[in-house]
């Protein structure tokens, strides 16, 4: 490996899913993992694969079709941890296990319940026995940034000898900033004898909005890999966030002299997946990535980018895959325009999906005069999120001002059994989400209702956003229509549907070998 090149491991697939509401299942994992190996990202992280059924399913798959991105599963440092996970990537072209354990005296002492010696000697314990599986083992010392420096030298130097290839130091609780952590990996680079053994990686979350500077300032110290999420999707305030990071190794290579193998032409692209698969909508000022990025209000901004787009953008729109286009669909356009605006998107549908797609693109055009790219992105959305096992067919609401009892009329399948149920309630809303209720579950409950429109103008569609909760889980669900209502419906649905994955699985506890 060149000096100079920094190997990008997204975990949008592992951490970016532990978001509280954030759930996919695995034919979305699947799409989001080709993705980004299309993207040249160097290693996927496609799950944790011990914490349910539906994860183990989700690396295996990952696995399976993945050629030359690395595919990685987390473990505990217990054997049936590293075992399970050995078994999901068993069809990996190039396998990887990744295996922690956390190493500061807080987490030794109130969540292991162990001391240094005790997590020391499950080090060596768990990264031999990962060995007996695959060559390439990375070994994470959680809570990393607050361990004593000391301890952290002689277990990343024990990890090294029993045979981790990658040793990452997580900021885990996103505590540390870029001086702290940059002499951190420094003194890393200098005090352990067989640091040149191994690559160190970062880990960084965004409690204190610093994830991507902090990682970059450990580029700076020495690591060679850095962990990230796309849309810097991740527990609490996120992980680093994959674009930002490479954007800025890119734009800023006259001061960061490092490269990753990542196509930033696809970012937008990847972004607009995750976004949609997630139903995590990025927020209009996001760097990189958000609707504004590329954007001028300011008349002497727009005056100065029509005269040289340098004088106010340090990066072209090309450059992360945003395509600038005029062209405006409407019930005219056919197939083959349909299917060119859609490659324009970056969507790569089957023929059914393409053939389903472009039968509701009519149905939209007869609705609505002018379809821009947000629309057919809201209309396409669904063919994303397949294999879900609620979906639905029909909606018929009576409501307004005159009716004494506003109702709604559902019809849904519900693993493939046709369902329909007429039910009332406080408005239009409150009947259709009672009738969805009566028809599936009634343990969640909605913690967030919220519609925004796609586009400008009265016929433009809605996208409605719903948050449900239920026990400690959260999920969130989108749906879009021109008819609130009925966008309300498919939003509802679709939140039930993440809920059905989400309990399948167990938060695995603090466990060693
Ligand atoms: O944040 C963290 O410490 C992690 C580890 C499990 C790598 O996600
Ligand atoms: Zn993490």
């Amino acid at each position: 490996m060149a000096k100079d090149e920094v190997v990008v491991f997204d975990t949008t697939l592992r951490d970016g899913e532990q978001s509280p509401g954030a759930s996919m299942n695995k034919e979305e994992k699947v799409k989001i993992a080709t993705l980004l190996e299309q993207m040249k990202v160097d290693v996927i992280e496609a799950g944790f694969a011990i914490a349910s059924r539906g994860d183990f399913d989700a690396v295996r798959a990952v696995a399976g079709v993945v050629d030359n991105s690395i595919v990685a599963s987390l473990a505990r440092a217990s054997k049936g941890d590293i075992e399970t996970a050995a078994e999901a990537i068993k069809p990996a072209r190039r396998g990887r296990i990744h295996t922690f354990i956390a190493t500061s005296p807080l987490h030794m002492k109130f969540k292991l319940k162990m001391d240094q010696a005790e997590v020391y000697d499950a080090i060596n314990e768990s990264v031999k026995f990962a060995r007996k599986f695959v060559d390439d083992v990375e070994w994470s010392a959680e809570d990393g940034t607050r361990t004593d420096l000391d301890f952290l030298c002689r277990c990343v130097e024990a990890a090294i000898n029993s045979g981790a290839t990658t040793i990452n130091i997580p900021d885990t609780v996103g505590y540390t900033i870029p001086r702290e952590y940059h002499d951190r990996i420094a003194h890393l680079m200098n005090n352990v004898p067989n640091i040149d053994k191994a690559i160190l990686s970062v880990h960084c979350h965004n409690d204190l909005g610093l994830a991507v500077a902090n990682s970059l300032a450990a580029v700076e110290a020495g690591a060679r890999q850095v962990e990230c999420t796309v849309n810097g999707l991740g527990e609490r305030a996120g992980n680093a966030a994959m674009e930002e990071i490479v954007m800025a190794l890119n734009t800023r290579n006259d001061f960061l002299p490092y490269k990753t193998s990542v196509d930033t032409k696809m970012i937008t692209q990847a972004s607009n997946l995750v976004s949609t698969i997630t139903g995590f909508a990025v927020q209009p000022n996001k760097a990189i990535v958000g609707a504004n990025a590329f954007a001028h209000e300011s008349g002497i901004h727009q005056d100065g980018v029509l005269k040289h787009s340098a004088t106010y953008e340090i990066m072209s729109p090309e450059s992360v895959g945003l395509k600038k286009s005029n062209l405006v669909m409407g019930k005219h356009s056919g197939r083959h325009a349909f299917s060119k605006k859609l490659k324009e998107l970056g969507y790569d549908f089957g023929q059914n999906a393409m053939n389903d797609a472009f039968q509701r693109f009519k149905d939209l055009a007869d609705k609505k005069k002018e379809i821009y790219d947000e629309d057919i992105r809201a209309l396409v959305d669904e063919e994303i999120r397949v294999n879900d096992r609620i979906k639905f067919i029909s909606l018929q609401v009576v409501c307004g001002s005159k009716v004494s009892k506003q109702t709604a009329e559902i019809e849904l399948s519900f693993d493939g059994k046709v369902l329909c149920k007429n039910a009332s309630g406080d408005g239009p809303v409150d009947a259709t989400f009672n009738a969805i209720k009566d028809l599936t579950f009634d343990t969640q409950h909605l913690d967030l209702y919220q519609v925004n429109a796609v586009t400008k103008g009265t016929d433009a569609q809605a996208e409605v956003t719903v948050k449900l909760k239920e026990g400690g889980k959260t999920v969130m669900g989108q749906g879009a229509d021109t008819d609130t209502l009925v966008a309300s419906a498919k939003a509802y649905i679709n939140a039930l549907n993440k809920l059905l994955v989400k309990r399948e699985k167990k938060a695995p506890e603090a466990v060693a070998v």
